[in-house]
């Protein structure tokens, strides 16, 4: 994750035309790029497609995709699919927030977490799974996340100068 960059924004509008069509995918990548759109991004992606700043913030906001704040260091993403439901994935994603202090979309105050929901994510026979950041854990309890949670941030405090 980068902080905004007008120049980086400007090479990757360059990749696209300058038609409508080119927004969701110019937002893809500027989020790709910086893990969330910067607003002056965003005015410049209004600038480059001829589009308000309106429409482009109306566009970005109907997808939930997009985020308009740095995310954390990590990401807690709860599996909220039927089989992960059904096996317990609610309780979990409660717990969870109770124990972040946060809802799926936010961001923990100390930046180091940022919990989302997601559908199925083709995991099914281990449900319910629960992923923190690239790493995808199954039979996922509350306590169990918990733990996870922990040993994750202790391992961050290690590396951290
Ligand atoms: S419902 Fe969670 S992995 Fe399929």
């Amino acid at each position: 994750m980068t902080t905004n960059n007008p120049a980086q924004t400007a090479r990757i509008l360059a990749g696209y035309s300058q038609h409508r069509d080119s927004l969701i995918p110019v937002l893809q990548e500027v989020q790709q790029q910086y893990g969330y759109l910067p607003a002056e991004a965003m005015q410049q992606i209004a600038d480059y497609l001829h589009l308000s700043n309106s429409t482009v913030y109306a566009v970005s906001t109907f997808y939930s995709q997009f985020r308009f704040v740095p995310g954390g260091r990590s990401t807690v993403k709860i599996c909220c699919g039927t089989a992960c439901h059904v096996q317990g994935g609610a309780r979990i994603l409660d717990d969870t927030e109770r124990r972040l202090g946060i809802k799926p979309g936010g961001t923990t105050t100390d930046g180091e977490y940022t919990l989302e929901t997601v559908a199925c994510v083709g995991a099914c026979a281990l449900a319910p799974v629960v992923i923190v950041d690239d790493r995808v854990y199954g039979r996922m309890t509350s306590a169990e996340t918990n733990r996870v949670l922990s040993e994750n941030s202790r391992t961050e405090a290690e590396v951290e100068p």
